[in-house]
């Protein structure tokens, strides 16, 4: 049998030492070292707990203090040695600093258990990266009232069913993501929110027999205030479960709109033109311009929900409490921040630089009887009743079809087959200027609202 030398801290009452395997397999200080900024905090206000409390003396604190600052400094300096034989970042920082100043360092871990240290840590991790997110959401907000500015008045079709349906302002299609990013930076918020709650002095599952104030470490932690149920904190995962919901959602949106650009930049629309520097070529074809980066954040995005699945598959069926188990939380949520980073970092960038093709966009609304549904709200105002004059203009549009002409091609003598009540007037309705303009409902594509759209959106932003 491999065993591995090091007796560990917790191994009073182990006859073997730990097997190499064991610990190959069991050790997490490979990925959560990047929690050590959080654990050294954490560590401080606990120790500074323990002090006020009488548990630790007010000269042993200072020792603690002085040497967590040091670790520190050597891990920002990339001096410190992490050993995968001390498993995490805990058991790492812990053991440094009982080397360094022995019996004061052997008492900080009094009233506390790892598993509220790592609740506390990862939720201090995950209150900044939300922060970090919405910042970076507010720049893809940012980007998209910038394009619903530059290209004001521009026309494009609307789809559903990937079908041309109505034409609508460039602007609106460009404000519906931001109203998409926007509800994204609100359910961060929430999120934050609902997590900045401090899990320390839950300790191992049941609470401490200490004198601890658990106020304390939160107040110096910058916790809202305090989880309500040592059992329900130490095993709660919830708040990274909601994390990587968020993220997926985000995500999700993200591919949306990967989604539309490559289609936009294909010959075929030729709706877009995207910076050279986000685009690939090809190694045999040499006109090739590949919208490589949106595809990749469009496949991304099966790697985010693969984390979310990841985690909720983790916590099904766990029994309470704490179970190990849990350390398989990290690595989900660490990848994920890295994607979701990245992508939201490059799409701001690459929207800034986004080129739309005006003309050709103008072009493709006047093709396909776009305003049919115009035609048809005409003839509702002329007391036709609706179901009748859907049919009338479908009859319309056979004929548009068979004939290859557009609806403002016919003649007014031509209308008259379908209906009567047609007059001169139709012509304004079925232009696409009047089309657009006439959709004036509250959030409808009429340029009124959708300038009052993004001067809300402005606002919202400039208020942040
Ligand atoms: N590395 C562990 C984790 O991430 C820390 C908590 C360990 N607690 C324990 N009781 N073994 O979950």
């Amino acid at each position: 049998m491999q065993k591995s030398g090091s007796k560990k801290m917790w191994g009073g009452r182990f006859s073997e030492t730990t097997a190499a395997s064991m610990e190959a397999y069991s050790e997490s200080v490979s990925y959560d070292y990047r929690l050590y900024k959080y654990d050294i905090a954490g560590s401080k206000a606990h120790a500074t707990m323990l002090a006020a409390n009488g548990i630790l003396k007010e000269d042993e604190l200072q020792q603690i203090v002085a040497a967590l600052d040091a670790i520190e400094q050597e891990i920002d300096a990339g001096e410190f040695t992490f050993s995968q034989e001390l498993e995490d970042v805990h058991m790492n920082i812990e053991k440094a600093l009982i080397d360094r100043i022995g019996p004061a360092g052997a008492r900080l871990h009094s009233g506390r258990s790892r598993n509220d240290q790592v609740a506390v840590d990862f939720k201090m991790y995950l209150r900044d990266q939300c922060d970090a997110i919405i910042t970076l959401l507010d720049n893809v907000r940012c980007a998209f009232t910038s394009l619903a500015e530059k290209n004001m008045g521009a026309v494009m079709p609307g789809y559903t069913h990937l079908q041309r349906a109505q034409p609508v302002l460039v602007a609106h299609h460009m404000l519906a993501y931001y109203e998409m990013f926007t509800r994204d930076s609100q359910r961060m918020a929430d999120c934050r929110k609902r997590l900045n709650l401090s899990p320390l002095g839950c300790a191992a599952m049941a609470g401490s027999g200490l004198p601890i104030d658990r106020n304390q470490t939160a107040q110096a932690l910058g916790f809202d205030g305090l989880t309500a149920n040592s059992m329900d904190t130490s095993g709660d995962r919830d708040y990274a479960i909601e994390f990587l919901s968020v993220c997926t959602m985000i995500h999700l949106h993200l591919s949306r709109l990967s989604e539309e650009l490559v289609l936009w930049s294909t010959q075929e629309f030729d709706f877009v033109r995207l910076p050279d520097r986000f685009c690939t070529g090809s190694s045999i074809m040499p006109q090739k311009k590949n919208p490589d980066i949106v595809e990749l954040m469009r496949g991304k995005t099966g790697r985010v929900v693969g984390s979310l699945i990841t985690l909720i598959t983790i916590m099904k069926g766990l029994p309470l409490t704490y179970n190990r188990d849990l350390q398989e939380d990290k690595e989900p949520v660490f990848d994920t921040v890295e994607t979701i980073t990245a992508s939201l970092s490059i799409i701001a960038e690459l929207l800034e630089d986004l080129q739309f093709n005006q003309e050709k966009m103008a072009k493709a609304t006047e093709t396909g009887c776009m305003t049919a549904t115009d035609l048809a709200d005409y003839l509702v105002i002329k007391e036709v009743p609706f179901r009748k004059a859907h049919a009338i203009v479908g009859q319309a549009v056979a004929y548009c079809i068979d004939k290859g002409k557009e609806l403002p091609e016919l003649t007014l003598a031509e209308f008259k087959q379908f209906s009567a009540v047609i007059e001169d007037d139709v012509y304004q309705v079925l232009s696409i200027d009047g089309s657009v303009n006439s959709r004036n409902s509250i959030g409808g594509t009429g340029l009124l609202r959708v300038k009052e759209a993004l001067e809300n959106a402005k606002q919202a932003l400039a208020s942040k």
